[in-house]
């Protein structure tokens, strides 16, 4: 089974449903069951260190690099050295480079190293000019989030076709024409979340997917709030790491 494909604006393809990785040493097995099982997007981040378990993940499966989209993202701590920070990840997953980054680095005061001086757009501006120079490092631009939806309202909808309740929920976003990171370090969950998703999202109806959206509109949906703190207002009520409902 291949993966479903999205447009981008860039002209891109990317496959719609890619996998993340966990702790150290998990990481690698993850990817390079995933893509033996027909994932063909990654996702990795400076911030977590785990790029260089993605290169190793990819050689493993055997699978060329061509056929794999590879997603990174830049960290806050970054904002102003936009492809310093693309650099580094491009040789972490090449594995030329040793060593990782710490998870979310920190400032002396405990909160999260970023820098709050830099506006995003000049972020999104230095992002711009790194793919447009079409240097060869970068195929598309975006921005990434990952609302979690309530199981209970999920659960109800797979009734309807005899799906669980997983698989709703990675073919969610898929049928809105969202790319899906099922993470996972569970090869059994790998291999049945793949399936799940690309098998579900050509059966939801607009009925359907009008009633998940409707989950996260009525301000239903669970939020991860993590620490460190980011030190910043970001406009809501941040705590210590938990699972609200909002
Ligand atoms: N959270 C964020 O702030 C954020 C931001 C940007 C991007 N992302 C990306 O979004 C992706 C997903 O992140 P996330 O935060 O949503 O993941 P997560 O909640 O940290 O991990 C998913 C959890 O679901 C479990 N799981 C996976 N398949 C399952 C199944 N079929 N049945 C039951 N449980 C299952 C996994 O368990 P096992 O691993 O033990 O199987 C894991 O505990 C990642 O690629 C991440 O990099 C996340």
């Amino acid at each position: 089974m291949s993966s479903p494909l999205i447009k981008l604006n860039s002209g891109e393809s990317i496959p719609a449903i890619g996998t993340w990785q966990s702790k150290p040493n998990d990481v690698a097995r993850a990817v390079e069951a995933a893509l033996s099982n027909g994932y063909r997007h990654s996702d990795c981040a400076w911030t977590y260190g785990n790029e260089r378990e993605v290169g190793e993940g990819l050689r493993a499966s055997g699978v060329p690099r061509s056929e794999v989209f590879i997603t990174s993202k830049l960290w806050g701590t970054c904002h102003t050295r936009v492809e310093e920070c693309l650099d580094q990840t491009i040789s972490y997953v090449a594995m030329n480079a040793n060593g990782n980054h710490p998870v979310f680095p920190t400032r002396p005061n405990g909160n999260r190293d970023i820098d709050e001086s830099r506006e995003l757009k000049d972020t999104w501006k230095d992002m711009e000019a790194t793919k447009g120079r079409n240097i060869g490092k970068v195929k598309s631009i975006g921005v990434s989030n990952s609302p979690l939806l309530n199981d209970e309202v999920a659960a109800e909808v797979p009734d309807n076709y005899s799906l669980k309740t997983p698989d709703v929920l990675l073919g969610y976003p898929l049928a809105k024409g969202m790319v899906v990171l099922p993470k996972s370090v569970t090869l059994v969950r790998i291999e049945v979340n793949f399936i799940g998703a690309s098998g579900t999202y050509s059966k939801l109806t607009a009925e359907d997917v009008a009633k998940l959206d409707g989950v996260a509109a009525g301000g239903a949906s669970l939020r991860l709030l993590v620490t460190p703190p980011w030190g910043v207002d970001l406009g809501f009520d941040t705590g210590p790491s938990q699972l609200v409902k909002m």
